[in-house]
């Protein structure tokens, strides 16, 4: 099958900094690593199938990040799928250090940042990160030299585009003043709509707006989902719904749902087929809200 005949293509085109194109509905690695995403997966080889199937099904836009596991989630896409397919995106982040399962803490300082970089590089097995994403802006350091010192990485080739995470507005033309931002990645679901004002920015400036949490961590999919009466009306499942949701919400989001099972996976990419209309789109915003 071409690229453009897989269902993921349903889901539309975004050019991320404006050469690199990715299908909109992307995955997100976060579910394999194991509890509190710490340490080795629950079962290493349906990690590995997962990530197996998310490039069969034409998923190229792949959200990792070193903190996960730490290093787990990348030692695990670099042995599931290491040399990449050409076109895959694996966007990651730096900027939180781990102390144990759940436990993150945000260190933004230039010779870490520079250090997660080289490692990130080291572990995918890479010569540049295609997206960069600053996990959370350091309140103890100038946003100056933490945005500054991913530009360094920029101009050594080490980086290819700079993108930010949880993040206000006024932060993102901060970090703009110093460098190109090509991607924002906050907290965003149908029930939890807090960070509207980031995206309605990052739709007039043009920068993708990667929604974490996207299935609200599983509470909008599955049976005690409540999207689960509108999508048994439409013959989908709630969680398609929900993802549906976002990519009718606005050309620039990029849903990266993350889960652990490739029958889950399945579940979710199929979401890029289904079609919303107006009255659809309100009722499942009331549905949730
Ligand atoms: N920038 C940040 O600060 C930040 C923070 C959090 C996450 N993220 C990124 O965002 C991605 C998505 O977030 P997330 O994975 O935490 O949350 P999510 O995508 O909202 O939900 C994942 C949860 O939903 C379940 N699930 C997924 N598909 C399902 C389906 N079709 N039916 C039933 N249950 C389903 C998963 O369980 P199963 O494993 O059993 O499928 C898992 O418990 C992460 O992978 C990560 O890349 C970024």
């Amino acid at each position: 099958m071409t690229q453009s005949a897989l269902p993921v293509a349903q889901s539309g085109t975004f050019s991320i900094g404006g050469d690199l194109p990715v299908h909109r509905l992307g995955y997100g690695v976060m579910q394999l690593p194991g509890p509190g995403v710490w340490g080795p997966p629950r079962d290493h080889d349906e990690a590995i199938r997962v990530l197996r199937r998310v490039v069969e099904l034409g998923v190229n836009l792949i959200d990792t990040a070193d903190s996960y596991g730490p290093f787990v989630a990348d030692q695990l896409l670099r042995e599931a799928l290491h040399p990449y397919p050409e076109g895959l995106v694996i966007a990651t982040k730096v900027g939180f250090t781990r102390q144990g399962p759940g436990r993150w803490v945000a260190v933004g300082r230039p010779e870490y940042l520079r250090q997660q970089v080289e490692l990130n590089l080291r572990h995918l097995g890479v010569d540049r990160l295609d997206l960069l994403q600053l996990h959370r802006i350091d309140p103890t350091v100038p946003l100056e030299d933490q945005v500054g010192e991913l530009a360094d990485l920029r101009d050594e080739g080490k980086i290819r585009h700079i993108g930010l995470s949880e993040v206000p507005v006024d932060q993102i033309e901060a970090a703009r003043k110093v460098a190109p931002v090509v991607s924002v990645q906050n907290r965003y679901n149908l029930a939890d709509r807090a960070a509207s004002d980031v995206l309605d920015h990052c739709e007039r400036e043009g920068i993708a707006f990667i929604p974490w949490f996207p299935l609200a961590t599983g509470q909008l999919a599955g049976e005690g989902s409540p999207l689960a009466t509108i999508a048994a009306r439409k013959g989908v499942s709630p969680s398609q719904l929900a993802l549906a949701w976002l990519l009718h919400r606005s050309r620039v989001i990029l849903p990266i749902p993350g889960t652990s099972s490739v029958a889950h996976l399945e579940d979710n990419v199929a979401a890029a087929e289904v079609s919303l209309i107006d009255d659809e789109m309100a009722a499942l915003t009331d549905a949730a809200g």
